[in-house]
């Protein structure tokens, strides 16, 4: 037994920029089943700065020398979005288990493509949404899939946050907010289209959306959207409508314009109604409530203040996946792939000014 328990996950990570130093270098350095092997970051002296805060030594500009060279066995790819595919899909046909950041990639037709190339290689993909590690959200999923709210009939998502000097690449505006232990996120990432692929649906909606599916077990099927940049490059405010199978409607309105002088600076809520109830969500409030048509109210533990972003959740998951310490793939291809779905048929709705169905990608 205890070779199985001691070994170590070996660990590369591709990006060396404000996550992966504010979120998972620090999360795997202080979990006993990883190892960190490699960073690689185009920029070398991103690479140097997270190397020399986390005592890192094998540094590298092309990740795939890194792959080749470190062999680990799972990989963080935490890039700029419009890199994610490529670096997603050098690990996984290497044979190497996935954590993605959101947005998983721009296309669904990527998206499908690295869901095929995990289930061929079965090593573990799986997306960076910590909010699927919440214990609250996994238990208002198992109670929405034992049908106790019925069929679900009409959900509606709201997402309101703090992003918008992010889209207007000046991530510095939230240094004193988010105390960047060793940087912030290049000015472009967020803001230019070319390289961030989208603004508030690419950066948050993604979130929301991905929860939203994650939650209800629906599956979007044609899309039609308002979004407006206002004095950005790149979206702001996004007004999405869907049609889901098995009948069901709903909207995700969302909007990164939230201030920084307010303490809650976020608001996630959600309200799905079925046949036999319904459930409320309030994210940043840690609070769940169902209603059923019996009259039964049952409220959910709430979510500790500590815990309402469980930031560290996945690169450790990833670690428990390779090692088998867990068999559940609590954020897997699947909800990526309909997330994609959701927003590319979003964004492209959006432009053209019809709908889109999801079978058109
Ligand atoms: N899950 C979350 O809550 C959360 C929070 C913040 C950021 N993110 C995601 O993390 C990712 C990184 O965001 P960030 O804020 O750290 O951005 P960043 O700009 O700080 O870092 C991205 C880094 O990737 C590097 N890079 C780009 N292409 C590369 C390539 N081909 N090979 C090697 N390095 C490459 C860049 O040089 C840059 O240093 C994004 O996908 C973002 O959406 C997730």
């Amino acid at each position: 037994m205890s070779e199985h328990v001691e070994r170590r996950a070996r660990i590369a990570i591709v990006g060396a920029g404000w996550w992966s130093t504010q979120a998972h270098l620090p999360s795997l350095l202080a979990y006993p089943h990883a190892e960190v092997v490699g960073i690689a970051d185009l920029n070398i002296d991103k690479a140097r700065a997270a190397g020399a805060a986390y005592g890192i030594e094998r540094l590298y500009t092309d990740y795939r020398r890194m792959l080749d060279a470190e062999k680990p066995d799972g990989v963080i790819v935490a890039t700029n979005h419009l890199a994610h595919f490529d670096v997603a899909r050098d690990a996984i046909t290497r044979g190497m288990g996935v954590l993605v950041e959101k947005p998983m990639v721009q296309r669904a037709v990527e998206a499908r493509e690295l869901q095929r190339l995990a289930e061929q290689q079965g090593a573990p993909l799986m997306i960076g949404y910590p909010w699927h590690f919440t214990p609250q959200h996994q238990q208002l999923r198992d109670i929405i899939a034992a049908g106790r709210i019925g069929k679900l009939q009409m959900v509606s998502t709201l997402y309101a946050s703090m992003v918008i000097e992010f889209l207007r690449g000046k991530p510095q505006a939230y240094q004193s907010i988010f105390n960047y232990p060793v940087t912030g996120p290049t000015a472009s990432s967020y803001s230019d289209p070319r390289i961030a692929g989208g603004g508030q649906g690419a950066l948050q909606v993604t979130h929301a959306a991905a929860l939203l599916l994650l939650l209800t077990g629906l599956k979007p099927v044609s899309v039609s959207a308002f979004m407006e940049r206002h004095d950005l490059q790149v979206d702001l405010c996004d007004a999405i409508t869907v049609r889901f199978d098995n009948d069901a409607i709903g909207t995700i309105a969302s909007t990164g314009n939230i201030a920084a002088i307010h303490t809650d600076n976020q608001r996630l809520d959600y309200r799905l109604f079925g046949t036999e109830g319904y459930a409320m969500l309030e994210v940043l409030d840690g609070t769940a409530s169902t209603y059923t048509n019996d009259g039964k109210v049952e409220r959910l533990d709430p979510t500790p203040p500590d815990r309402r972003y469980p930031a560290e959740t996945t690169s450790r998951h990833l670690v428990d996946l390779l090692l088998g310490r867990v068999t559940v793939n609590q954020s897997p291809a699947v909800i990526g792939v309909r997330t994609v779905e959701l927003l590319e048929a979003a964004y492209r709705s959006a432009t053209e000014g019809r709908v889109i169905r999801v079978d058109e990608l």
